[in-house]
């Protein structure tokens, strides 16, 4: 056995390790309040995103074939068809349930907990600025005008394809969504759903020709400010710049 410190990494997954014996103890929680599966902005300007484009690929084995992490990107904007189309491919709504709706992402639980925030940079007819994606509605919701790409690329540790790429997604975990059922594990489950549609993203982005490139290097509370969220209860877990390839 080695004698390095062990730290929080290891004592998490233990602490949330399934077992025979505690696997129907529910801790000492209270009661976790539900938080609804959708999360809207009423009250702000709302912009309807065009159909997605489900033009003729590659078949999916040419796309999971050619798809790497590209982190140049030209100057040429993105089409809102095609940022609609990368978001549906991400985390689009497929299939009606009850109260919430299956995604092209699985998620532990059908929770959803994962919520998408676009830093939109050179995007045909959408003005700079940080936007809410509602999935349930297709529709982009305004949170800040103003062009944030540097403040983008400064708190993801000066990562310069940040300042470059068309768009920035940023994931954000809604966490009571999934401690309401899986209490303390519920990381792990998040940061799984997080990676599946963060892979989605990816083939997609290859599969139009697009660069993407995942990020999970970032200053959390610096971009958490950005979207005006606690933090906490919703906290950034991660980003992936999108951008026509340099060539
Ligand atoms: C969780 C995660 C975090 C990552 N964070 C960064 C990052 O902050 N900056 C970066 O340039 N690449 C980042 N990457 C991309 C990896 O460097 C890349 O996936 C890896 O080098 C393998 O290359 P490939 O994706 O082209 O196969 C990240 C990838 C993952 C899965």
């Amino acid at each position: 056995m080695s004698s390095y410190k062990r730290g929080i990494a290891y004592q998490y997954v233990k602490e949330t390790k399934y077992d025979r014996e505690s696997i129907f103890d529910r801790g000492d929680f209270g009661q976790i309040p539900r938080p609804p599966v959708y999360k809207t902005y009423p009250d702000n300007a709302r912009i309807p995103l065009p159909r997605p484009d489900f033009e003729e690929t590659d078949s999916l084995w040419g796309i999971l074939n050619q798809r790497r992490s590209k982190r140049r990107y030209s100057a040429d904007p993105i089409s809102t068809t095609t940022l609609a189309t990368v978001l549906w491919a991400a985390q689009g709504i497929t299939l009606p349930a009850r109260d919430y709706q299956f995604r092209t992402a699985p998620s532990a639980g059908a929770l959803y907990p994962v919520e998408t925030y676009l830093s939109i940079h050179r995007v045909s007819d959408l003005k700079h600025g940080i936007y809410h994606f509602n999935v349930r509605d297709f529709v982009l919701e305004e949170i800040t005008q103003g062009n944030f790409s540097n403040h983008m690329s400064r708190a993801a540790l000066g990562q310069a394809m940040v300042g470059r790429a068309a768009v920035l997604f940023i994931w954000t975990a809604m966490v009571l969504r999934s401690m309401w059922k899986y209490r303390n594990r519920c990381i792990r489950y998040i940061y799984m759903d997080a990676g599946h549609i963060a892979q989605n993203l990816q083939l997609a982005a290859t599969a139009l020709g697009l660069g993407c490139c995942t990020i999970g290097a970032f200053y959390d509370q610096e971009i958490n400010a950005m979207l005006e969220i606690d933090g906490e209860e919703e906290t950034a877990v991660y980003l992936a710049a999108v951008g026509n390839v340099y060539v």
